[in-house]
């Protein structure tokens, strides 16, 4: 998704500014570019739709310096993806057509969507304004510029009010060399305080090595940096007085050591970082989802809230979401809460019946994709203020919005198809399932030991799994020649067959399906024929019978069948049947467990495939536009 970086400092920044690029790369861009405030020349801008390698080697060589820049990573979403439609946009004047027109006064750069961009766009025609590109981001240089009288704060102070919709700005002037001004509503946008520098990005991790003083700003928010100084009003104009926190610096170019793509590594990690997530974790108690507050562990305490809510809302997009659809079984059948899943960007557009007695969960590893926020807002609008979220960054919007929080310590996930996340998310989904059950004195004791036994024992069943992956390359082999694929799980594993199908149409741009397998039979059979691969989930749990009749009813017509079955299914080989055996039967958590070779057979179809496994086409990590 788009990454904005900008700097005002003492030093060139042109390094830095291409550095936080590169830090924001994995999550998936289709042009970038920088303008940096070049003395002799003004405002000189470098833009391409190549990588940000290529953004450096065209700097290096046009010898672009600046004491004061900005810079952006562009995934588009008003106007193809061309060099004239990335950022940062330049403000013109009137003149025969946009390059004859006075020079630029304003560069600006933009994550989010302005969604009254027409109106303005046919307003600022009319003031005699020329357009380069088809964004909805030029419309707000050429406003600023409008309002500009010397002073860039008050322009785009003026400017942001005028604007419906999500942004995260940062604009520098050709007549003010030392400015940054930044401004945020909707979108993240956080403050670098360095020594005698400062900085913007849309994520701390962009500015790692360069400073670790970060200032989450809030929405609202306009903030002015120069390099010796830096200034915040709030969204009622007022000065605005913003914590400064350390964040741990993390780079998100981690090392890929023996693996040939971050989703490789990510699937790898899954032990780890599942032991990671449940490191402390002695028993279940409430304290484990209480609220960050401003200083670390001191917010809100989930005790009083967990007995409180009498039912669950989960809300969450893409494979987030599914993760939320395997904790519905759990929360209803463990803790006996009656518990809604929902897509967020459906969810916040509907009309529903709110019940305060409700514990709102979100779930996410970035903490930032909008519809998710946007959900969360929708449900706090309605009056349901128990919120809780399931994140993989404890800095995020998600968690600062969110009451109460469990962190799952993933690790960066660079992939842009999420693997580690799902997974510790359903490990952090049935600790709460665990600590709800237990709030409504629905946990014998007996019964949260033997559950503390078996999580804490995931990570080496998880190494028992990946230990599958020579099986799962043979079958990717077969996918790779195929177009189709139908996946099919019941109960717990339906949402696990969603999940491998979305993995799998994600990397390999294979059309992939997944059904509850009882559904079958009342539609999607007619797909069924040699030529379709069927996937099963097949653990040995209460529905194996049903299940069985159901591949019995694809391998009647033909269907070829890849199933994952536990031990004592009595599932075999043979003609038109390829089983992997899972190693453990591991009850209620085995979803954790069934979608290792899922991700590993998306994974290595891919690269059977030779897509680009990592950034997969027109996809972008961390979704913060609508
Ligand atoms: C799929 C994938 C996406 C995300 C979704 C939500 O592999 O990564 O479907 O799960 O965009 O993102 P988060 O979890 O960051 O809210």
């Amino acid at each position: 998704m788009c990454g904005i970086v900008g700097a005002a400092s003492h030093r060139d920044i042109v390094p830095i500014l291409v550095q936080g690029l590169s830090r924001l790369e994995y999550r998936g861009y289709d042009s970038c570019g920088l303008a940096v405030h070049a003395s002799a020349r003004g405002l000189a801008r470098t833009r391409t739709t190549s990588r940000v390698a290529d953004l450096m080697a065209q700097v290096q060589s046009e010898h672009v310096q600046g004491l004061t820049g900005i810079a952006h990573t562009r995934w588009a979403t008003h106007g193809a993806p061309v060099v004239h439609n990335a950022h940062p946009h330049f403000s013109h004047g009137t003149g025969a057509d946009a390059e004859t027109a006075r020079p630029a006064r304003v560069a600006l750069v933009h994550n989010g969507i302005i969604e009254n961009h027409e109106a303005l766009r046919a307003a600022l025609q009319a003031r005699g304004y020329l357009f380069s590109s088809q964004t909805d981001t030029e419309v707000i240089a050429h406003l600023i510029d409008s309002h500009y009288q010397g002073d860039l704060f008050e322009a785009v102070t003026a400017a942001v009010a005028q604007l419906h919709g999500a942004y995260a700005i940062a604009v520098i002037c050709r007549d003010e060399p030392q400015r940054v001004v930044g401004a945020r509503a909707g979108s993240p946008l956080v403050l670098g305080v360095g020594q005698g520098e400062h900085f913007l990005a849309s994520d701390a991790m962009a500015l790692a090595g360069v400073t670790d003083q970060i200032v989450y700003l809030e929405e609202g928010d306009v903030v002015d940096l120069q390099p010796g100084r830096y200034w915040i009003a709030g969204r009622d104009g007022r000065p605005a007085e913003r914590k400064v926190r350390t964040v741990q610096a993390h780079s998100g170019a981690a090392e890929l050591g023996p693996y040939r793509h971050y989703m490789q590594k990510e699937i790898f990690e899954q032990p780890r970082a599942i032991a990671d997530t449940l490191e402390g974790v002695e028993g279940i108690v409430p304290e484990l989802f209480d609220g960050i507050g401003q200083d670390g562990r001191t917010g809100a305490s989930a005790h009083r809230v967990f007995q409180a809510i009498d039912k669950v809302l989960i809300l969450a997009c893409g494979t987030s979401y599914y993760s939320g659809c395997a904790a519905k079984y759990w929360l209803e059948s463990v803790a006996k809460i009656p518990t809604q899943v929902e897509i967020a960007s459906e969810y916040r557009y509907r009309d529903s019946v709110p019940d305060p007695k409700t514990l709102v969960v979100t779930i996410s590893q970035s903490g930032e994709t909008a519809d998710t926020l946007a959900a969360l807002r929708h449900a706090q609008s309605l009056g349901m203020h128990e919120t809780l979220t399931i994140c993989n960054v404890a800095t995020s919007a998600m968690v600062r919005e969110c009451k109460l929080a469990y962190i799952t310590r993933a690790g960066v996930e660079i992939g842009v198809a999420s693997t580690k996340a799902f997974t510790t998310q359903l490990a952090g989904l049935f600790l709460l399932t665990l600590a709800l059950a237990q709030a409504k004195g629905r946990l014998p004791e007996a019964d949260e030991a033997r559950w503390l036994h078996e999580m804490r024992h995931l990570p080496v069943a998880l190494q028992k799994v990946l230990a599958l992956e020579p099986q799962v390359i043979g079958w990717a082999e077969q996918f790779a020649r195929k177009e189709n694929a139908l996946f099919l799980g019941r109960g717990l594993h339906y949402p696990i067959a969603m999940e491998g199908a979305l993995k799998l149409k994600e990397v390999t741009y294979i059309h992939a399906e997944a059904y509850a397998a009882g559904e079958l039979k009342h539609g999607p059979l007619a797909l069924v024929t040699a030529e379709m691969p069927v996937v099963a989930v097949a653990p040995n749990d209460a529905l194996l019978e049903k299940l069985k009749s159901n591949l019995q009813e694809v391998r009647a017509r033909g269907g070829v069948l890849y199933v994952l079955a536990d031990a004592d299914t009595r599932i075999e080989s043979g003609e038109g049947m390829h089983v992997i055996r899972m190693p453990e039967h591991y009850g209620l958590l085995s979803p954790l467990l069934h979608v290792v070779p899922l991700q590993l057979l998306a994974y290595h179809t891919a690269g059977a495939r030779g897509t680009d496994v990592d950034k997969p086409r027109n996809l972008a990590k961390s979704v913060t536009v609508e």
